[in-house]
């Protein structure tokens, strides 16, 4: 039994463990100048589907499809962001958040994709910028965030070369209008996400079940796109207008992180990524990815490969679960898949499986392969059941713990020296999750869906506090 002594005696152990844990040096601080933000994209907070000349976008159509969202609801109104950016700024504000990460509508800018603009639609954003700016916080736009014109779907959409070309036009448009305040500008959100469930397996926008040819195509022009509109904003922007993607790669991660296994994740990160962001960065398709399409591999010329490689300013990474574990092998590719076990843990989502070391390996292995210089974490977070309890507040202590422990492997990349230069946590608000609707909640602040009320869950208090310390613990 512990003594009145022993008890003392532990805890004034416990205060040099304390103290000791808090001293400067064992802080897990974030490197000076960190950059803190919160994304979120058009079509799933906006609202105001039909205001101020707002086009029709593909996901307009495909939510009023029957049985193609969860839920059976649209963004037509979502959570009015539209309306209410003033007070989503503030709380962005409260946050002490010192970085932004939303998309641009192209169909509220561009009703037909092409031709006229609508001002109106640009006005939006115009006021939004200088509402954040007013609030101390840099804005960092998207332009494609998987909201495409439906006139462009109609003309053949990803598959059709007039897309990526149209997309650069609209890029151009952007960077004159916005870049003397919006500094940073991604090109496209998740190529792999929007032309795979998009067009390769359908349950995304347009719905598409594409055979293998046109699937190819798809991907070839959502990598040109992205080259067009990379070049589009060197020209049209203001000098230091800093331009890159936002991809969600395939993470792999070593199974036990011996050095063949880590060569071995990111041998396969190459050829994972290999249509995506492995030709972005090294302007070729890789011969594995050739050889397995064969005559299914897309068609293009050496000009397409160079535009798609244009040199870009940053590299930005979605990151939440893990695509592959991997262990060397000695055979051809180098490197073996294991099969995750059905207990493997998942957050709300089922596809959300748990793995906080994907926030090291995904920024290392891009720094290391590619050698990039700055990386941005452009979007991070977990799906909750967040119920409010009886005083009405969402205790999320299952995000929370989702958080620390990835930032935790975060931290650690940032003190390794590898160039992540910000972190964009998904998402500010409980907001449209695409084809799961509204059930699926991966919000800082948790919204009412008949009120549009916003509370600020647990998990807002313990990014504060991250925020705050620039650190951990
Ligand atoms: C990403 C999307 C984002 C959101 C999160 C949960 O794939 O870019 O819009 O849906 O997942």
């Amino acid at each position: 039994m512990l003594t009145a002594a022993g008890a003392a005696a532990l805890a004034t152990a416990g205060t040099d463990a304390v103290s000791q844990t808090l001293s400067p040096a064992r802080r897990s601080s974030f490197p000076e100048g960190f950059r803190w933000g919160t994304a979120t994209s058009a079509y799933q907070v906006e609202g105001a589907a039909q205001e101020d000349g707002r086009g029709p976008s593909i996901w307009d159509v495909f939510a009023r499809e029957p049985g193609r969202i969860r839920d059976g609801s649209t963004g037509d109104v979502s959570v009015d962001h539209y309306h209410r950016y003033k007070e989503d700024v503030a709380l962005m504000k409260s946050l002490g958040a010192t970085t932004y990460r939303f998309s641009i509508a192209w169909p509220r800018v561009f009703p037909d994709g092409k031709g006229a603009a609508n001002s109106k639609g640009l006005d939006f954003y115009d006021r939004l910028v200088d509402e954040l700016l007013g609030a101390g916080i840099d804005p960092f736009a998207t332009l494609y965030h998987w909201d495409l014109p439906q006139p462009l779907q109609a003309n053949g959409g990803w598959e059709s070369r007039d897309t990526a070309e149209a997309f650069g036009a609209y890029a151009s448009y952007i960077a004159g209008k916005l870049s003397d305040r919006v500094r940073h500008i991604f090109t496209i959100n998740e190529m792999s996400a929007f032309v795979e469930l998009g067009y390769g397996v359908g349950v995304f926008a347009p719905g598409l079940k594409l055979e293998p040819t046109r699937l190819n195509q798809a991907r070839h022009h959502a990598v040109l796109a992205h080259g067009l509109a990379v070049q589009a904003v060197r020209a049209s922007g203001r000098p230091g207008t800093r331009v890159g993607p936002a991809e969600n790669i395939a993470v792999v991660l070593p199974a036990i992180d011996t050095e063949e296994n880590i060569k071995a994740a990111e041998l396969a990160t190459r050829e994972l990524n290999a249509p995506y962001l492995t030709v972005m960065m090294e302007g070729r398709y890789t011969d594995a990815y050739l050889a397995r399409e064969g005559a299914a591999a897309p068609r293009f010329t050496a000009q397409d490969l160079s535009t798609i490689s244009s040199k870009v300013d940053f590299v930005g990474v979605n990151v939440y679960a893990p695509n592959a574990y991997v262990r060397a092998s000695e055979a051809a590719p180098g490197f073996v898949e294991l099969p995750l076990q059905a207990s493997h843990p998942h957050m709300a989502s089922p596809w959300l499986k748990v793995a906080p070391e994907a926030l090291y390996w995904a920024p290392r292995h891009v720094a290391r392969l590619w050698d990039a210089k700055d990386i941005f974490i452009t979007e991070n977070g977990a799906s909750a059941a967040d119920k409010p309890a009886a005083d009405g507040m969402v205790y999320d202590l299952d995000r929370v713990m989702y958080l620390r422990n990835y930032l935790m492997h975060l931290q650690r990349a940032t003190a390794e020296g590898i160039p992540v230069r910000g972190y964009f946590l998904w998402s500010l608000l409980d907001n449209f999750e695409w084809a799961d609707g509204y059930a699926t909640r991966f919000g800082l602040v948790h919204v009412d869906y008949a009120t549009l009320k916003r509370t600020p869950k647990l998990s807002a208090s313990f990014y504060r506090e991250v925020i705050a310390r620039n650190a951990l613990a």
